[in-house]
């Protein structure tokens, strides 16, 4: 026990030294499709008298999508093309007394309704459903055929206590098995009595659950189950207090636990009870990071075809409940294998009389967690009892999380696995995020890139159920707003093969024969893809089409050029966007240099002032994976001579000849020139002058601290951006700064100065005289130095503050400054 301890404060020590640096690249989504963008078009289901749609189920054949909402249970279908339509609808409310009884209860009215929380399918002819029924749970079956509540033959209605929680806002986990239906929830008002149990077994399948005494579960919040066949045994997966670091307070862990389907309970020790029930701890951690502790979402990705069930892998969204990882959300990927492999290792023992844990080694009795111990004798179920908690902890293996976004809350994931073009296999990962963007991550060679995000809900919410259907192609969100059905791809939203390889989605690649971006499903011939790398020049080579689709309507050509009239004098703004936040993107003079004296870029804009050397052509360039694509060309022409501004007088001593400024001085600051007339603010809508002034006079700045334009001709936005244009101003908190510092240190000094003469006053009454004498000097002398008869210091006490301050107000003086 006391090494367990001495290893865990060891662990803790490394935590906390090495929390702070953090190794990891932040990952930004590719593209950003906001909401009802036109780009990535989704489908949302409301109904105007139904809310909270959060719980969905899938049929097994993917057809029809079951919602669990409030007040009623819903049947939808889905078509391939994503859109979903209501066949039928349950109306399932509390009655009048329930809801009465509820708000009696001091229960925000609002919460009073009739949440459904469970939704299941029994067997081929019925369902199965429970909701909280305004804080008193029940349930009913659902006849599949009709869509409508059965009661059961006796005409009693089905008790929903610890099947379904009471209080909505409580988070619970059900899966049926061969008829029966395994809940994890809460089974009380308060949610203090967590249970994991058995209900509708028959015959001598009986009901089982947790056995009533302390110590099975800690707190837990449940998230999540799965059942794997071939071990016969469900997995919960939730998080709880980590009692076994019983130095620490309040630690929470996350956990894997199983219970056998064959079990029985004990015959007389544990009867109906589980006697198959362990837990192990969960353990997401990057390295010299703090563990990700906190499950916030699970889903099971069954084995490829033909791959053993050993493979099958649980993908976590961790948070972490330190605020040096606040904020933080890391994806962990844990195999079957290694959850089998601790549950098969030794145990940590449970002392029911303390309840406290330890890791000594007994004789062991029985081997915890094994299937079929129903029958075992009471001394063994004695040990089971006792012997519940892995020793070890399940890892995610060496690599750690799969993904950590250090800017994104995820809550909910699910994963699939996708084919590529040349059939290798990726994992796919759609992860929402609590502020309600759904983001679609492929994972390749341990490190994940975002192909995008899109926006799927309006508010910020904490969504119950993110569902994907293979076959459908689509994730399925189920919040208060709706059920959203999103397509898993749009590959003709890229129109080019040099987009459509940059996007790295596995789903898409370029046709070559139709000249499309297309799903490699439909693709029969040659694929370009590369989604390892999104090496365009290597997978379009051969294709003529690299050039990306311009800003018009053109999407095999070039760029269309835009040509841009403009007086001369007048100051220019070009501007360039890219839809990837991957590219780098950088402005070229088409047979020209742009040198930063004259050219100022800002948020990839180009601004520059109209003058007989600056007309000409200008492209703005994206470049990504070493790929670089002119994104629009500027053809920049003098307008039509205009009466109003004869330009060509003023401009020669305007603008001086470039060598010959000295980029100290503010000669160019006070040489740019006056805003243009309204006439040409008006077809130049992004243009603002009175801003580019002083634009004008950070660009200079930024030359004085020896940024030259690169031989190219291009201005690197990166350089740029590094913060030198600052200077100045860095420069001025730069001297504030100091002498702050320096009124502190003197500040200091004096205190502490005033602090020794406060302290050769002795600071316990009772040993004011001693001290004092032992010291430099008596309390008379001290006092005749300060003019003071030894009674009057005598009467000051050493604890008065005020004395101290009105001292050192006497001293003020005497401080070399
Ligand atoms: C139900 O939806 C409303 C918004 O429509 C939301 O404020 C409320 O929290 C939801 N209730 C539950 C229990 O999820
Ligand atoms: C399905 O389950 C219900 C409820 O337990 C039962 O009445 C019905 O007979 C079952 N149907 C089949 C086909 O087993
Ligand atoms: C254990 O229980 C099974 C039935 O579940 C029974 O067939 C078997 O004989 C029992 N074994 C022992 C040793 O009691």
């Amino acid at each position: 026990m006391v090494s367990t301890q001495a290893r865990l404060l060891a662990v803790i020590l490394v935590f906390i030294s090495s929390s702070s640096s953090s190794s990891h690249a932040q990952i930004i989504p590719r593209v950003t499709f906001p909401l009802d963008s036109p780009g990535r078009p989704f489908t949302i289901f409301s109904l105007p008298d139904v809310s909270n749609t959060t719980t969905l189920l899938l049929s097994a054949d993917e057809e029809t999508l079951f919602v669990g909402a409030r007040d009623a249970i819903l049947s939808l279908s889905i078509s391939k093309s994503g859109s979903l339509q209501l066949n039928k609808k349950i109306d399932w409310s509390p009655t009048e007394s329930n809801v009465k009884e509820c708000s009696m209860k001091g229960t925000d009215k609002a919460d009073c309704w009739n949440f459904v929380r469970v939704l299941q399918v029994l067997n081929s002819t019925h369902m199965f459903a429970c909701g909280t029924f305004a804080f008193s749970p029940l349930c009913s079956y659902i006849s599949s055929e009709t869509f409508s509540l059965v009661t059961n033959p006796s005409g009693k209605p089905e008790e929903g206590r610890g099947r379904c929680p009471y209080n909505p806002y409580h988070k619970n986990t059900a899966i049926t098995v061969d008829g029966e239906l395994y809940t994890a929830t809460v089974a009380d008002y308060r949610g203090n009595h967590p249970v994991i149990s058995r209900h509708l077994s028959e015959g001598d399948h009986v009901d089982m659950k947790l056995d009533d005494t302390q110590g099975w579960l800690e707190e837990p919040t449940f998230i999540s189950s799965t059942h794997i066949q071939s071990e016969g045994k469900v997995y919960f997966f939730f998080s709880e207090l980590g009692r076994e670091y019983e130095f620490i307070e309040k630690f929470t862990v996350s956990r894997v636990a199983q219970v056998c389907t064959s079990d029985v309970g004990g015959q007389r020790t544990l009867q109906r009870r589980w006697t198959t029930f362990t837990k192990a701890q969960l353990l997401c951690k990057a390295n010299g990071e703090l563990p990700y502790n906190v499950l916030q979402d699970m889903t099971t990705l069954r084995p490829a075809e033909g791959d053993s069930d050993d493979n099958t892998l649980f993908y976590g969204i961790f948070s972490s409940q330190w605020s040096g990882n606040s904020g933080r959300s890391a994806v962990c990927v844990f195999n079957l294998k290694t959850v089998k492999a601790a549950f098969a290792g030794s145990y940590k023992q449970l002392n029911r009389d303390t309840l406290k844990w330890s890791s000594r080694r007994q004789e062991k009795i029985a081997n915890p967690g094994e299937c079929g111990l129903h029958n075992a004798s009471d001394t063994a179920l004695r040990f089971i009892k006792e012997n519940f908690l892995a020793d070890q902890s399940v890892s995610p293996g060496s690599q750690g999380p799969a993904l950590v976004s250090s800017d994104r809350r995820y809550s909910n994931i699910a994963a699939q696995r996708v084919e590529g073009a040349g059939g290798q296999k990726y994992t796919v990962l759609y992860l929402l995020t609590e502020s309600g963007f759904l983001h679609k991550a492929v994972l390749v060679e341990g490190r994940a890139h975002i192909i995008e995000e899109i926006q799927v809900l309006r508010q910020p919410q904490r969504v119950r159920s993110l569902l994907l259907s293979v076959s459908q192609g689509a994730v399925l969100v189920g919040s208060s707003e709706g059920v959203a059905s999103v397509p898993v791809s749009s590959c003709s939203h890229y129109r080019t093969c040099a987009e459509c390889v940059l996007a790295r989605d596995p789903f898409c690649a370029w046709d070559s024969t139709h000249q499309v971006c297309a799903l490699v499903s439909s693709i029969k011939d040659q694929a370009g893809q590369d989604v390892e790398g999104g090496n365009v020049s290597k997978v379009c080579s051969s294709f003529t089409t690299l050039l990306p689709r311009g800003r018009s309507i053109a999407t095999n050509a070039s760029p269309s050029v835009q040509h841009v009239p403009v007086s001369l004098d007048e100051v220019v703004h070009l501007c360039c966007t890219s839809e990837s936040q991957l590219a780098r993107l950088h402005w070229e003079r088409l047979g020209g240099e742009l040198s930063s004296i004259i050219y100022f870029e800002k948020d990839l804009n180009l601004s520059f002032l109209a003058t007989p050397r600056t007309l000409g052509r200008y492209a703005c360039k994206a470049t990504e994976n070493d790929f670089t694509q002119t994104l629009g060309v500027y053809d920049v022409v003098q307008k039509e001579v205009s009466t109003l501004q004869p330009p060509s007088t003023s401009t020669p001593t305007r603008i001086p000849e470039i060598p010959e400024i000295d980029p100290t001085t503010p000669a160019m600051v006070e040489e740019t020139p006056e805003a243009p007339d309204d006439e040409e603010e008006e077809k130049q809508p992004e243009m603002n002058p009175e801003k580019t002034t002083p634009r004008m006079s950070v660009t200079k700045v930024m030359l004085g601290s020896g940024h030259d334009a690169p031989a190219d001709g291009s201005i690197n936005m990166l350089q740029r951006d590094n913060g030198v244009s600052y200077l100045k101003e860095l420069v001025a908190v730069s001297v504030l700064l100091a002498m702050c510092i320096c009124a502190l240190v003197l500040l200091a000094a004096y205190i502490l100065r005033l602090s020794f003469h406060s302290r050769t006053a002795p600071h316990l009454p009772w040993l004011r005289r001693d001290t004092a004498t032992t010291e430099g000097g008596t309390d008379q002398e001290r006092a005749s130095l300060k003019g003071e008869s030894p009674q009057q210091e005598k009467q000051k006490s050493p604890f008065d503050s005020k004395s101290m301050s009105n001292g050192s107000n006497g001293h003020l003086p005497n401080i070399p400054i």
